[in-house]
């Protein structure tokens, strides 16, 4: 979390400080810094050097038009897994032809449109959709470019929810029934296959199950070769972990290093899904806190923030840190940081060792991915406001939701007839 540093006594985003980000814009609020969007972006782009392939970063880890837009000015590609990713990829300025597009379910529709603008190639997800996308490209007079997603049955060791690559999980076809698809679908006139893909899990802080499931993917590539597909590229997906508290995942570049030696002398691209470790500690969210409550049991700091704006603490257990923008040099205590919806699920953060006043702006750390991209208007609550610091400059790269914005679309029946 470089970009974000103390001076003066107050916590700031590259040069701009963030008691100031809050007085202008409010709380609670999601502050970005496009240096640490950059670095880490560059980091990939750089670690995959001259190797033919992309860098398609997974839009839903944080998919803010100003995020995108200087990813795409960089040149990157993106990971899409609806229509609305893919127009928002098309808004910012990306180019359809550096997108991969992911997911279980496609709707015709979808794949209507990704044909259309001409993205690079569908992960399939399994043969029904392949029956699907080969009937869409039929009817479009178009072909369509694959990659089958396999399972390699490889365990992430990570959190059963963000954890994609065993055989129980719905994502993707069997590794071993993969060369049969490859077989049938490489006689579809409508379909080109170009690649295979696979994505493990998250937050993965060791590299090792990314090269279990490498050597699996590669045994497929050679036995697809001999047997007359030869493929362009291998998409390894995402999945590298971050440091929210004293996890040590390995840099990017070790991590590509061992990928692209394993791969060797293969005419084979490489593609690769980042998410979280492009955006995860690339922001923050500003809150303030409301009320203290001291109970027997606890100490409770209400904040402006909840649940439903960063929802990965009620979901995962996540743990992300919090820290005073301005620290209070008084005495601490241990402290929930809860917020005013109605569940208790609502919290932000356990047993905080603060010293807390009334009114205090807090900042909970390494909440640039995932973060606003799974908030929700739950109890009624506007999304909070989106700020991009790049610089000395700031930008309000989404507004605070209103009232209006919430109703929008509603409305209310006649009386009963
Ligand atoms: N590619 C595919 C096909 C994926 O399903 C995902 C994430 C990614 C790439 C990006 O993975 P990353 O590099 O961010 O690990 N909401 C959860 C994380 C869910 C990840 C879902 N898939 C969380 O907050 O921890």
């Amino acid at each position: 979390m470089s970009e974000f540093s103390y001076r003066d006594g107050s916590l700031w985003a590259e040069q701009v400080s963030l008691e100031q980000v809050a007085e202008r814009f409010g709380t609670p609020t999601y502050v970005y810094s496009r240096a640490h969007f950059e670095q880490q972006y560059q980091a990939y782009a750089n670690a995959l050097g001259n190797h033919p392939g992309l860098i398609c970063y997974a839009v839903k880890a944080n998919s803010n038009l100003g995020i995108l837009s200087l990813l795409a000015q960089l040149g990157a590609g993106f990971d899409i897994v609806s229509g609305g990713e893919l127009d928002r990829v098309l808004l910012a300025g990306g180019d359809p032809s550096r997108v991969v597009f992911s997911g279980v379910g496609k709707s015709a529709n979808e794949m209507r449109r990704a044909l259309k603008v001409g993205v690079h190639c569908f992960n399939i997800e399994s043969e029904a959709e392949i029956q699907r996308l080969e009937q869409v490209a039929a009817e479009c007079e178009t072909i369509a470019p694959i990659s089958l997603r396999v399972n390699p049955d490889v365990d992430a060791q990570t959190h059963p929810y963000i954890s994609t690559g065993l055989k129980e999980n719905k994502f993707g076809i069997a590794i071993d029934r993969a060369l049969e698809v490859y077989l049938s679908a490489a006689n579809s006139p409508h379909l080109k296959v170009i690649g295979v893909d696979c994505h493990i899990g998250s937050q993965l802080t060791e590299i090792a199950p990314f090269l279990d499931a490498l050597e699996r993917l590669l045994v497929l590539v050679d036995n697809l070769a001999s047997n007359g597909i030869q493929l362009e590229h291998l998409d390894l997906g995402g999945g590298l972990g971050v440091r929210y508290r004293g996890e040590e995942p390995p840099p990017v570049a070790d991590y590509l290093q061992a990928v692209l030696a394993r791969i060797g002398e293969r005419k084979l691209g490489l593609i690769l899904e980042p998410g979280r470790s492009i955006a995860a500690n690339g922001g923050v969210l500003l809150t303030r806190v409301d009320y203290l409550k001291r109970t027997e049991e606890h100490n409770f700091a209400i904040v402006d923030a909840a649940m439903n704006d960063n929802l990965r603490p009620a979901l995962y257990q996540a743990w992300q840190d919090i820290v005073p923008v301005t620290p209070d040099h008084g005495e601490s205590s241990l402290w929930d940081i809860v917020g005013p919806v109605c569940e208790t699920g609502d919290f932000l953060g356990k047993n905080r060792t603060l010293a807390l006043k009334e009114g205090q702006l807090l900042a909970m750390l390494s909440t640039g991915a995932y973060g606003f991209t799974m908030s929700s208007n739950y109890n009624s609550r506007p999304r909070a406001a989106e700020v991009l610091v790049d610089g000395h400059n700031t930008y309000l790269v989404r507004a605070r939701e209103t009232f209006s914005d919430l109703v929008r679309g509603e409305t209310p029946v006649p009386e009963k007839v």
